[in-house]
């Protein structure tokens, strides 16, 4: 049997059904794409259906404000997703008329866009013949050919959408592509079950025993570590608890989410360090003299290329400060769930 019919007779069988498949809206498979770019597509399908609901087309996306748009994400981590989502959307909405580029060079352009949400895009709204190439794919192809290249290098993309572009359906290239991401994922997993693959028959890594190392994968760099103290500052003040919060900006990681202001160090402190460190930090920022500290436990947070140690500094306070940085405001604990803020901070508020 040739290729294609293989994996289209698989995908009848066990394709999955998404609410963003067999739909040609390029806004909404936008949305889903920028969506599972990082994410997990039962995690994802819920963020997709509220992005949808809340903002039914690019127009109303656009509109939204950042913040807005951050809170509903809210979560889904990678951030930066949601602010170039946003701002791709604006572009579209100012620079398009509020219509979706409809080339592929012409969606490669947007903001967040690389080449296989580009390629997803064009062949799932626009049936255009730009084969999808995912860790899935990569998988699934490098042990079909028995292909040695270590993937996700440009050296690999271009040869393997050189070989797909050899089997793509060029009448259906979203069905195409849908197929082969299913099959990727669902059938030739990390650990596969060969015995019942449709192409057993000419796997070039299943004949030469080479399955489990394939796809050949280049070597990661080790995530660096980070500590972060953050400073939760309570006081009461017209009948509610308040505390302080500022809005990250600069080019790190989480910019525009809030946090409580923050002490970063390039070590990890003893308790007693934390202790005096804290002390100064209170006095040097909000002249306030502080001494009954309380500490949170450490609490660890990976991220892809980092790793955050944090722990929280809780004092409570008899009146607000008289003084803080310009970028600090006071926020209720109520005011608080409306923010957009990190996984961390939110898993830390989840303890209180
Ligand atoms: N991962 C990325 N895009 C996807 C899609 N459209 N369907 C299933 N999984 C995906």
């Amino acid at each position: 049997m040739a290729f294609l019919q293989k994996l289209y007779s698989w995908y009848d069988d066990f394709g999955r059904t998404l609410p963003w498949r067999g739909i040609d809206d390029p806004y909404r498979i936008w949305l889903s794409e920028i969506i599972l770019q990082q994410t997990r597509i039962e995690q994802g399908r819920d963020y997709y259906l509220r992005f949808v609901e809340a903002f039914p087309t690019v127009t109303d996306l656009a509109a939204a404000s950042e913040e807005q748009v951050l809170r509903l994400w809210q979560g889904l981590g990678y951030y930066s997703r949601a602010r170039n989502l946003h701002a791709a959307a604006q572009y579209m909405a100012t620079e398009c008329g509020g219509v979706f580029p409809s080339s592929y060079e012409g969606i490669l352009k947007l903001k967040g866009v690389g080449r296989y949400t580009a390629a997803a895009i064009a062949s799932f709204a626009f049936r255009l013949p730009h084969p999808v190439i995912d860790g899935n794919v990569y998988r699934f192809v490098s042990r079909l050919y028995g292909i040695a290249t270590p993937i996700a290098t440009d050296a690999a993309y271009k040869e393997f959408e050189s070989l797909l572009q050899k089997q793509i359906d060029r009448q259906r290239p979203d069905r195409f592509n849908a197929a082969l991401m299913d099959f990727g994922s669902l059938q030739c997993k990390p650990q596969p079950d060969c015995m019942t693959c449709p192409f057993a028959d000419e796997c070039v890594a299943l004949r030469s025993g080479r399955v489990d190392v394939l796809p050949v994968k280049s070597p990661k760099a080790k995530p660096k570590d980070r500590w972060f103290y953050y400073f939760d500052l309570r006081w009461r003040e017209d009948g509610a608890e308040k505390t302080l919060m500022e809005q990250r900006d600069g080019k790190d990681i989480w910019r525009g989410l809030y946090q409580f202001p923050l002490m970063e160090t390039d070590k990890e402190l003893t308790d007693k360090q934390l202790q005096e460190a804290s002390a100064r930090y209170a006095q040097e920022k909000f002249q306030f003299s502080i001494f009954n500290f309380q500490f949170s436990p450490p609490f660890l947070h990976q991220l892809t290329h980092r790793t955050i140690h944090a722990r929280f500094v809780r004092a409570e306070l008899a009146s607000a400060p008289a003084v803080f940085p310009e970028k600090d405001r006071c926020f209720t604990v109520e005011g608080i769930k409306k923010i957009p803020v990190s996984r961390l901070i939110d898993r830390y508020l989840q303890t209180l």
